[in-house]
């Protein structure tokens, strides 16, 4: 029975029971037989189904990970997390998520105005809200209306100019104001370290996101000068998504909390957080040998907050409060897309196919005699001949030689051939044998479309899959 790998990517979630692939759920419902019932009331498909307490399942990892780090190292920071409105802003999404984080505190980022309003109404009050990217006057009075409505939100600073827009909402908002509202203020850092994973430009030095050193000594004094420092609270970073290695993250951990230490010992008083972005990765491999996650949530909680811990002792500073913003790690197993086949280009041939004649051309013979008596010790030269006789048969074919019966009879013993030496050497890793496996796999016809219909993708290679990541 093919197990697709799940033992590797499935994470428990899907169970394969009497040839149906069940979601691992209290009843266990197999996919078909949901996929059956919708189609019975008339939706054929694309569906995309949604499991909302694999939502849960992530959201109670991910903090469970912390509070036991936090626990081991007695860390008096708090662990708080958001989820990122640009991985997926589906309602049918966002209002499970806000459901089944209920008890977590469990917050959203915006990076744009029109996430910034979803994040205004769906994040419960008190609940944070970060908000990312840049941000024109419009988008910066939106964040000091949030406040004003009492929502807990940051507003990150990505470069100076914003800062300006934000000391000049400030003035305009609070004039002649008693109790002046603002919102709390975020500095994104500029990395020296590089990125990592997909999006790797969106950290590192090269980065367009983020304040450089010099720069943001400059924010400081400014914040200083337009009595803002009292706002200023958090430091954030993010290093790139689908991160597969966990050594990029420590450095930047390092880099990130060195910069915290340091502009709380220059008066920086009401700075208590440090923001270490997205980036989590999940496991989408098949393949025991090339996995793309070296590390496991446990190591990952352990090293922020060990590192962090450090860098607070050592520059004797309040441990900061812990925020993530993974938005992947949380989304990315929750659904299933199903999608209806229209149709099979087959290469399913089988020996009662072969149109052989009582006298054949002597390659076609010699092919067949390959088919019946290949073993394995010696699969891959006969494979070779095969490769070079059907070369040979189908210019045969061309200059006019042989028929078409000849032909198909090439093709079916050569599919057949292929077949059995993969058979024959399947423990053995060869790049020769993949590539034959590609060439006689069937195809599928399948309705749905890359853009709209696949929740979450994998950019590097095609894989055999249950529309699982996805
Ligand atoms: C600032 C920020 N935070 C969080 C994320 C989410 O990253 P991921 O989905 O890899 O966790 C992104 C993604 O680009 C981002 O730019």
């Amino acid at each position: 029975m093919k197990s697709f790998g799940l033992a590797i990517w499935g994470d428990d979630n899907f169970v394969i029971k009497k040839d149906t692939i069940n979601i691992n759920h209290a009843s266990k419902p197999s996919l078909l037989e949901i996929t059956n019932d919708i189609r019975e009331k008339g939706y054929k498909g694309p569906l995309l189904l949604r499991f909302p307490h694999l939502i849960k399942k992530q959201i109670v990892t991910l903090f469970t990970a912390f509070e036991n780090a936090k626990n081991e190292f007695d860390y008096k920071g708090n662990f708080q997390a958001v989820f990122p409105l640009k991985v997926n802003q589906f309602p049918n999404f966002v209002h499970a998520l806000m459901d089944v984080s209920k008890g977590y505190n469990y917050g959203l980022e915006a990076g744009s105005k029109a996430e910034l309003i979803i994040a205004m109404t769906k994040t419960p009050v008190g609940a944070p809200i970060t908000v990312n990217g840049f941000k024109d006057k419009e988008m910066i009075s939106l964040c000091f209306i949030a406040a004003k409505m009492g929502h807990n939100i940051t507003v990150t600073i990505e470069g100076l100019g914003e800062l300006e827009t934000i000391i000049q909402v400030n003035k305009e908002f609070n004039d002649n104001i008693q109790m002046p509202i603002a919102p709390k203020i975020g500095v994104r850092i500029r990395l020296h370290s590089s990125g990592i994973g997909i999006w790797a430009k969106s950290g590192g030095y090269s980065s367009k996101f983020g304040l450089t050193s010099t720069e943001l000594l400059e924010a400081y004094e400014m914040l200083k000068s337009n009595d803002l420092l009292s706002h200023l609270w958090m430091v954030h970073f993010h290093i790139g998504s689908q991160m597969g290695d966990i050594a990029p993250l420590k450095k930047a951990l390092r880099e990130a909390g060195n910069i915290y230490a340091e502009l709380k010992k220059r008066g920086a008083d009401a700075l208590g957080a440090i923001n270490i972005g997205g980036g989590l990765a999940v496991e989408y491999s098949q393949h025991p040998h090339h996995q793309e996650r070296n590390y496991s949530i446990k190591e990952f909680a352990n090293d922020v907050i060990f590192l962090m811990q450090e860098i607070a002792k050592s520059k004797n500073v309040q441990e900061p409060d812990i925020f993530t913003e993974s938005g992947r790690y949380i989304a990315a197993s929750h659904s299933v897309l199903v999608a209806p086949v229209l149709e099979l280009f087959s290469q399913e041939y089988n020996e009662k196919g072969l149109r052989l004649k009582e006298v054949n051309p002597p390659l076609i013979a010699e092919l067949y005699d390959l088919y019946n008596n290949m073993k394995r010790s010696h699969a891959r030269e006969y494979l070779h001949d095969t490769l070079d006789h059907m070369e040979s048969l189908l210019t045969l074919f061309d200059l006019g030689y042989i028929d078409l019966e000849d032909r198909s009879n090439t093709e079916i013993l050569v599919n057949l051939i292929i077949k059995k030496a993969i058979a024959l050497l399947n423990d053995e890793d060869v790049d020769e044998l993949k590539k034959l496996q590609d060439r006689i796999q069937e195809k599928y016809l399948v309705n749905f479309s890359a853009f709209q219909s696949l929740p979450d993708f994998q950019t590097d290679q095609s894989r055999e899959y249950l529309g699982y990541y996805l």
